[in-house]
C-alpha cells in the first residue's frame, strides 16, 4: 500500500511539474487573453455594425467570434493540462464606431495573433512539446484565414 502511494505521488509530481516552462505557460495565457478579447470584440462588432457593407459582413463576424471562443477553450484545456490556470481577463477590447475603424483594428489583432502563435509553436517545439505546437498550428491556420478575410474586406470599405 505504502509503495503504491509513493509511486502515485511520483507520477503526480511528474504530471504536475516540468511539463512546460513558466515562459510557455505565460505565453499560453497571453494567447487566451487575446482570444477572449477578440471573441467579445467581434461579437460586439457583429451587434453594432452599420451601413450596407456592415450588413454583408455581420454574419461572418459572428462566425469568427465563435471560432475565437473555441480557440480560447482549446488553449485553456491545454494550459490546464500543463499545470497552468487559464486567465479570465481579456486584453483590451476595441469595438470601433465605423466599419472601417472596426476592420482596421481586427486586421491588427489577427496580425498580432499570427506573430504570437508562431512564437508559441517555436517555443513548444524547443521544449519538445509537439502537442502544444500541433494545437497552435491548427489555430494559426484559422487566424491566417481571418487575416485574409479582414484585409480583403478593408480593400472594399
Ligand atoms: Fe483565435
Ligand atoms: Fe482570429
Amino acid at each position: 500500500m505504502g509503495k503504491h502511494i509513493n509511486i502515485l505521488s511520483v507520477i503526480m509530481k511528474v504530471g504536475g511539474e516540468n511539463l512546460a516552462s513558466k515562459e510557455l505557460l505565460d505565453l499560453l495565457n497571453d494567447a487566451i487573453a487575446r482570444e477572449l478579447q477578440v471573441s467579445i470584440q467581434y461579437m460586439w462588432q457583429h451587434v453594432q455594425w452599420s451601413g450596407v457593407k456592415g450588413f454583408a459582413v455581420q454574419e461572418e463576424l459572428k462566425k469568427i467570434a465563435i471560432t475565437e471562443m473555441k480557440h480560447a477553450e482549446a488553449i485553456a484545456e491545454r494550459l490546464f493540462y500543463l499545470g497552468g490556470i487559464p486567465t479570465t481577463k481579456p486584453t483590451e477590447i476595441f469595438v470601433g464606431k465605423t466599419l472601417k475603424e472596426m476592420i482596421e483594428r481586427d486586421v491588427k489583432d489577427e496580425e498580432n495573433a499570427i506573430k504570437l502563435y508562431k512564437e508559441i509553436i517555436e517555443k513548444a517545439l524547443k521544449e519538445k512539446d509537439q502537442t502544444t505546437a500541433f494545437i497552435f498550428e491548427g489555430i494559426l491556420k484559422d487566424e491566417e484565414e481571418h487575416h485574409d478575410f479582414f484585409t480583403t474586406l478593408l480593400e472594399e470599405i
